[in-house]
């Protein structure tokens, strides 16, 4: 026979107020076929007990209850508390250092680095590999995203006397409505992947999350701007839309991140700061300017990411080749931008309808296009691409810049 039984005075706490936790700290120091005598006064006391223990695999007895029997029952420790984690194992570093490649579908949703018990289900990632989506730039992202979150109420002029010219403010309406669409095709995308990615992952799913967020800012405040003469909106080109379709309808997330940060994101930057310059009045400087600081975070990741990729994977490249020829072929028979909108930034960078004052209008969006083009063939040569190689890649890009 062993030493003198361990015991446990619950004292008058019973299984609703935590005498569960007591009795596993209690049997945590036993070694199995150990005798634990539990004392208390809650008169449910053996009723739980017991069930408790057999959901555990320990036994229990209770003695014939007398007057001067201080122990109501004894627990003979079916297995150690510990064994319950044989088989768990760490999901990784809770860090972002030393992130696994490839992290079993069954981490799933578990904080990372947190103890795994075994047996749960195989939550399914399809992007469960951190070379299709990690970027070491993420968490230093991210953290820059979520202190630059300004409050569309509050960080854009509303209460400035906005009075243009009707064409003008139309001009602004059509560009605002363009705009939107557009944000709306930036919000959904990254939204589609998010619940894709295996959350080992999580600086590239909260900056995706602070991504869609950036881009429900930007539509409402686009939105708000496009009315705010109490106009109708503008119009939506079929092309235009085509545009878009094809760039949601890329169910790879490297090719769609290509296609929508480095192409279509970049382009923006461009669009943006062309409205900023030219902007008639300071409500659409302010949400030209919000909105541009936020995208170039967006370019940011996306080329940091495909940087990443190009580097492990020397195919990488034909493939981003293959998706923009794709696309440019699926568009090929469309009017690429919508030609309200090619008229209207005209007009904003005239600033008025004398001839001279359109054809600088029109030289000005012409430089646009230059610089759109210009900024694409950078950004692709730092993805690897060869000077002749980007600069033909960057001509095919869609001509609704997004
Ligand atoms: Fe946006
Ligand atoms: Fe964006």
């Amino acid at each position: 026979m062993s030493g003198p039984a361990a015991t446990l005075d619950l004292e008058a706490i019973g299984f609703a107020e935590g005498a569960h936790v007591l009795l596993r700290r209690a049997l945590g120091h036993l070694r199995p076929g150990a005798r634990l005598g539990v004392r208390g006064t809650d008169p449910a006391l053996t009723v739980d007990l017991a069930a408790w223990c057999r959901a555990r695999g320990h036994r229990v007895d209770c003695p014939d209850s007398a007057p001067d029997e201080p122990v109501r029952a004894w627990v003979t420790c079916g297995h150690a508390e510990s064994d319950r984690w044989v088989g768990a194992e760490r999901a990784g570093n809770a860090g972002p250092t030393q992130l696994a490649d490839a992290p079993p579908a069954h981490w799933g949703l578990a904080a990372r680095g947190a103890l795994i018990e075994a047996g749960g289900p195989g939550a399914p990632y399809d992007l469960g590999q951190k070379e299709r989506v990690w970027a070491d730039i993420a968490p230093m992202l991210y953290a820059q995203a979520a202190a630059a979150q300004w409050d569309p109420a509050t960080a854009v002029p509303w209460g400035t006397e906005v009075e243009l010219p009707a064409e003008i403010e139309s001009a602004v309406v059509q560009v605002m409505t363009y705009l939107v669409e557009n944000e709306q095709a930036a919000l959904v995308l990254p939204a589609r992947f998010l619940a894709r990615i295996h959350p080992h992952f999580r600086e590239v799913l909260q900056l995706l999350a602070v991504q869609a967020a950036d881009e429900a800012r930007h539509i409402e405040v686009f939105t708000r701007r496009a009315t705010l003469a109490g106009n109708m909106l503008g119009t939506s080109s079929a092309g235009g839309r085509l545009s878009l379709f094809t760039l949601l309808s890329e169910p790879d997330f490297s090719l769609a991140s290509f296609l929508l940060s480095v192409l279509g994101e970049g382009s923006f930057l461009s669009l943006l700061a062309f409205l900023d310059r030219y902007a008639p009045d300071p409500v659409t400087r302010t949400v030209a300017r919000l909105a541009r600081h936020d995208e170039a975070r967006h370019v940011a990741f996306g080329v940091a990411h495909l940087e990443h990729q190009s580097a492990m994977d020397p195919g990488l490249r034909g493939r981003l080749r293959a998706a923009v020829e794709h696309r440019h072929d699926a568009l090929v028979a469309t009017a690429g931008l919508n030609e309200d909108v090619f008229d209207a930034l005209v007009v904003l960078a005239a600033g008025s309808w004398e001839p001279r004052a359109i054809a600088a209008g029109s030289q000005a969006v012409r430089q646009l296009e230059e610089d759109m083009y210009v900024g694409r063939v950078r950004r692709l040569v730092r993805l690897g691409f060869p000077a002749d190689e980007a600069a033909e890649l960057s001509a095919l890009h869609t001509r609704n810049f997004m």
